[in-house]
């Protein structure tokens, strides 16, 4: 898992590469195969995918919708297809996998596809049976990901989605220069990742304090959510704490009741239109004595919080890609002070391969 991770300037780069058309403030995205006019057409973004691959296909309905300006919306794959789904002509169905092997996600593709609707796979194994399937999409290059959990290619799906946004924004709304500025924040994306993961030891000790509770939640807003939900996600899965994610502006209607000094809560907190009602939030979780741990941009937090992680600053829309990284060194951190088996969880398979 930490090769992964420490692997993530790399990949990210690889999934960029050949893929930004400065010339005309865009991007090119080959395997999608749909033209323009065609991409004209869309009205609306299905995201299907499951566990992680449904999280980050969360963070891409936020990009298409804040930079194409159309409905976009992620549903779990393994209950898509239980709720005989209304597929629509105009609708884009995109579904996100790093195996492409997971059955759930595989039977959405072909409901899909059964009702005349069109999909594409964000998918990181080349040639694998939903790459096949949808026929058309975008390879996030990766390489392989061999610790059952998912790190490199969460992020590397989120970066395909940023450069899926770029392109159908482009083609709509989105000016020249809010691709240009979107297309110069990708560029140094590898870096500033480089620079998360070298400051490894201060999550790390962040980790030890983590290490001896067994609850704790995330927050977020937005897609501040989504990174949260990521964050709960990867922790329980290897270290086997109890973690939950919640909507930070849900809090005050149910889960405040479960704050208490024995609690810790990370939140999740970009410096955006949303950061003083975070802060309230944060305020109101320490009212009731809960630690706060912070993963946000230097800011006022700093006084709020128990601790903090600065993350640097990208374009907004793309915060919550370098937001995530200090999650999943935490969960690595936490893991290994537990002592858990950390590329191997019980009772979890890197491939879900059945019903
Ligand atoms: C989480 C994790 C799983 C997978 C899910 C989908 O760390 O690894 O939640 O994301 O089983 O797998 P793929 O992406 O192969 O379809």
């Amino acid at each position: 898992m930490r090769k992964e991770i420490a692997e993530q300037p790399e990949v990210v780069a690889r999934t960029l590469s050949g893929r930004l058309e400065p010339r005309f403030q865009t991007t090119h995205l080959g395997g999608i195969e749909l033209a323009a006019h065609e991409l004209l057409d869309i009205r609306r973004v299905k995201i299907l995918g499951c566990g992680s691959a449904y999280i980050a296909g969360a963070i891409g309905a936020h990009l298409i919708e804040q930079l194409a300006r159309l409905p976009a919306h992620a549903e779990p794959a393994s209950e898509f297809r239980y709720r005989n789904p209304v597929i629509e002509r105009d609708t884009l169905y995109i579904a996100v996998s790093q195996s492409g092997e997971t059955f759930d996600t595989l039977a959405a593709v072909q409901e899909v596809k059964r009702k005349g609707g069109r999909v594409l796979g964000i998918v990181n194994v080349v040639g694998s049976t939903i790459a096949r399937e949808c026929g058309r999409g975008i390879y996030l290059h990766a390489g392989p990901e061999i610790a059952v959990v998912s790190t490199k290619t969460f992020t590397c799906t989120a970066v395909a989605f940023a450069l899926l946004a770029i392109h159908l924004g482009r083609i709509r709304d989105l000016s020249t220069a809010a691709g240009g500025r979107l297309l110069t924040a990708l560029a140094i994306l590898p870096g500033q990742i480089d620079g998360i993961i070298a400051r490894e030891a201060e999550v790390a000790r962040l980790a030890e304090r983590l290490a001896l509770c067994e609850h704790a939640y995330f927050v977020g807003r937005s897609a501040g959510y989504a990174v949260a939900m990521e964050g709960a996600l990867k922790l329980k899965e290897v270290s086997y704490l109890h973690a939950e994610a919640y909507s930070a502006a849900e809090l005050k209607h149910g889960p405040l009741a479960l704050i208490s000094p024995e609690t810790p809560t990370i939140a999740v907190i970009p410096r955006d239109a949303l950061y003083p009602k975070n802060l309230s939030t944060i305020e109101e979780i320490r009212a009731r004595r809960g630690p706060v741990f912070a993963v946000t941009h230097a800011g006022e937090v700093l006084a709020t919080a128990d601790a903090m992680f600065d993350v640097p600053r990208s374009e907004p829309e793309l915060d919550p890609i370098l937001l995530n990284i200090p999650l999943q060194l935490l969960a690595y951190h936490v893991a290994l002070k537990r002592g858990c088996d950390i590329d191997k969880p019980r009772n979890l398979a890197k491939s879900v391969t059945v019903e």
